[in-house]
């Protein structure tokens, strides 16, 4: 049982979801905000569990330890503002997942040295399999980096990266992975399908190829070249479709879409930036 009191603001996705992961790890005080109430009805439907909702952010923030913000960036200053005297006055550490808000100006709004952590988490948290990256300013102490980190791998596995310009290329690689392993699994999928594949056979030996091979190169103590070799016997049918992808530069195809993301990642934080200049 975590005994911590955690007040997420804003209960979208990202709020919903890291709600859904305290319950499960039994976090004794969980309060959630949202100005509309439909929407904190509809959780307390779906946890059936011991959580607090209310539409005063005040309310769910004023004694809590730990203050996880999952508001949209743009909203994000104005929430930091409402709630910068009673974060000022009882110091809980401060997590933001608003995307390309830069640590500094979440500290701009809050007018006083807090302890503050960037989180990206990526949408699998949806189901408890999420991949975290977690930034952490000068203020944070160890036990709050130990806080942040409970309360991520709750959704799922969670690393730390040593400077905020690192938080781009996270958003570049597992932010927007998700879309990139879709994606390529809708292009064998359709290739099946053109090939004689029904559409539900197709889909079923696809998906739960792509489950498979993540598992084994998470569980496996070989690499995933090794794994990929493993699978690629000389002459065989895997080495000849390998060939073809990497005849087509699959892997720089995948470089250039990846920093791509990244630059557009930086981009957007410069222009979020820009947009909140006092
Ligand atoms: N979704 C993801 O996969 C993901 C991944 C990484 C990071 N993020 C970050 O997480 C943040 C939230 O994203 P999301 O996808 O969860 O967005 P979302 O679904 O739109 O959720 C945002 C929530 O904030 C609420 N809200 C609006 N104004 C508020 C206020 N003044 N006080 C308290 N709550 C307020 C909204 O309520 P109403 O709808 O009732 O107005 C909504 O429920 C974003 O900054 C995003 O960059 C998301």
């Amino acid at each position: 049982m975590h005994t911590k009191k955690i007040a997420i603001i804003g209960a979208g996705n990202m709020g919903s979801c890291l709600l859904g992961g305290l319950i499960a790890s039994k976090y004794s005080e969980v309060w959630i905000s949202n100005p509309s109430l439909s929407k904190l009805n509809a959780l307390q439907e779906k946890y059936h569990a011991k959580f607090n909702i209310t539409t005063s952010n005040m309310e769910a923030a004023k004694t809590a330890d730990v203050i996880l913000f999952a508001v949209k960036p743009l909203i994000l200053p104005k929430v930091l503002i409402e709630l910068a005297d009673i974060i000022n006055l009882n110091k809980p550490l401060i997590i933001s997942t608003a995307a390309g808000v830069y640590e500094n100006i979440i500290q701009h709004f809050l007018q006083a040295p807090s302890s503050i952590i960037r989180a990206m988490p990526n949408t699998p948290a949806m189901l408890g399999c999420g991949a975290s990256a977690l930034f952490a300013n000068a203020h944070v102490t160890a036990e709050e980096r130990e806080i942040a980190e409970n309360i991520f791998r709750a959704v799922g596995i969670v690393t730390w990266v040593t400077s905020e310009k690192l938080m781009d290329i996270v958003t570049a690689v597992s932010g927007c992975g998700p879309a990139y392993f879709f994606l390529i699994m809708e292009a064998i999928q359709n290739a099946g399908i053109s090939l004689g594949l029904s559409p539900e056979i197709a889909r079923l030996l696809t998906l739960q190829t792509a489950y498979g091979a993540a598992r084994m190169a998470l569980e496996s103590e070989k690499n995933v070249t090794e794994l990929r070799a493993q699978v690629t016997s000389k002459g065989g049918t895997t080495e000849e479709a390998i060939q073809v992808l990497e005849s087509a530069n699959i892997r720089d195809i995948f470089s250039r879409a990846i920093k791509a993301a990244d630059l557009r990642a930086e981009a957007l934080a410069g222009i979020i930036a820009k947009e909140l200049e006092p």
